[in-house]
């Protein structure tokens, strides 16, 4: 089944996560004022692949000639926690700084004693500007803010560093290209304003691509001509890796690729870049039965059994993250065999069918995906059309994090 890359709201979760008190345990932060029996021992978790994420910037450092990396670490870092993620690529060289959407999560990894540099890819306004400058954060600006950098820098004494977002042709944020120029001249005018980069976004359409990277081209070209320091110019994201060495720049802006994960399927077949998946989703079986030819599973009698068939049921659900469509050809790994959802995810459960005889018992670890063939989350995106950013992006912030 081939699912759309963006075919799900950019929304995400972000609530904070903290460290837990053993370095192998990240909570979340309501988690934190609990009691310690909170969870049962069945409850789903997602691990984190210390070694995997690892990996993974080394091989896209390889790709990019060692050209500095922005870590995209919105929507709670991919489903891994945003200070989680953040804590474990801080000390890779090759990470140059972190990108964000909110302005909470980029709060959250200053809390967490995050010193690289984080730039807001998100709104803001004025206050919210003066909190960010305040903590260092850098803004994404591409409206004539001006007045607001000068207030700022005359109460801090220094001007505010910032990036500029260009709109070649996406038309989500970002100054349009053909009326990039005053702005960007307005702004380096000012002893308020420091452009340390200029950046902008594929539609990740292959031919017009193209023309957006010609127009960034030019709009920089005629700038520069004019005398003005641009900073860092970044365009490419995951999919830029694989489509774009011409639009690597002077740092690449990837996310989801730093999580071992092909964006797109059809880069898993090309060997451009061997990523490793760096998340997983686990639980515990709760339940294993035999269901009698006739009998029926999950809501509106979603799957009625033909023959006798053992099925065993799952505290996972789409409010876990774990998507709708699963029953369209998801399978679950437990012990060493794959085994298709079926019925319908519910809020905290699915099933899965087992087969003939009775494999499975209750607390057996099911794997929902991990970094094995069969079971990355390419095979569940394939499988059933829920696309890889879905799968992370909306693992619930509530579920406890392991490091592995
Ligand atoms: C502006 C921007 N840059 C980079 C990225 C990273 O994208 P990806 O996870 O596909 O590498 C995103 C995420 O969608 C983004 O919005």
């Amino acid at each position: 089944m081939k699912s759309s890359r963006r075919s799900f709201l950019e929304a995400g979760l972000g609530l904070p996560v903290l460290l837990g008190a053993t370095p192998s345990l990240a909570v979340t932060s309501q988690a934190v004022e609990t009691t310690a029996s909170k969870d049962s021992s069945f409850d789903p978790w997602v691990e984190i692949h210390r070694e995997n994420l690892r990996h993974n910037v080394q091989e896209i450092s390889r790709r990019i000639a060692s050209r500095p990396i922005l870590a995209v670490i919105k929507n709670n870092g991919y489903g891994m926690g945003v200070a989680n993620v953040a804590r474990l690529l801080e000390p890779q060289p090759e990470i140059f700084g972190f990108a964000v959407v909110k302005l909470h999560e980029a709060i959250c990894l200053r809390d967490a004693g995050i010193r690289k540099r984080i730039l807001l890819l998100g709104p803001f306004d004025e206050k919210n500007l003066e909190d960010a400058v305040a903590r260092s954060i850098i803004p994404m600006v591409y409206t004539p803010l001006g007045p607001a950098l000068d207030n700022i820098a005359a109460k801090t004494q220094k001007p505010v560093p910032l990036h500029i977002c260009v709109d070649t042709g996406i038309g989500r944020v970002g100054v349009p290209y053909y009326q990039a120029a005053p702005l960007v001249r307005d702004l380096a005018a000012r002893k308020s304003v420091q452009i340390q980069g200029t950046m902008m976004t594929f539609t990740e359409d292959p031919d017009f691509d193209k023309e957006q990277l010609r127009r960034f081209n030019k709009t920089c070209a005629a700038l520069e001509k004019e005398g003005i320091s641009l900073g860092k110019r970044h365009a490419a994201s995951s999919f830029g890796l694989f489509q774009h060495p011409d639009a690597f720049f002077d740092m690449v802006r990837p996310g989801m690729a730093i999580y071992g994960i092909y964006s797109e399927n059809e880069f898993r077949r090309i060997s451009i870049m061997d990523l490793h998946p760096a998340i997983s989703l686990k639980a515990r079986v709760i339940y294993a039965k035999k269901l009698r030819a006739g009998d029926s599973a999950g809501y509106n009698r979603a799957y009625v059994a033909k023959d006798d068939v053992w099925v065993a049921t799952l505290p996972v659900g789409h409010a876990d993250g774990w998507p709708r469509t699963a029953p369209k050809g998801a399978k679950v790994r437990i012990k060493d065999d794959l085994y298709p959802v079926i019925a319908s995810v519910s809020a905290s459960h699915c099933i899965v069918e087992i087969g003939r005889e009775e494999r499975i018992k209750i607390g057996d670890v099911a794997t929902f995906f991990d970094a094995q063939p069969g079971s990355r989350p390419e095979d569940i995106s394939e499988a059933c059309g829920a696309s890889v950013y879905d799968l992370t992006m909306h693992l619930s912030p509530l579920l406890p994090r392991h490091f592995v």
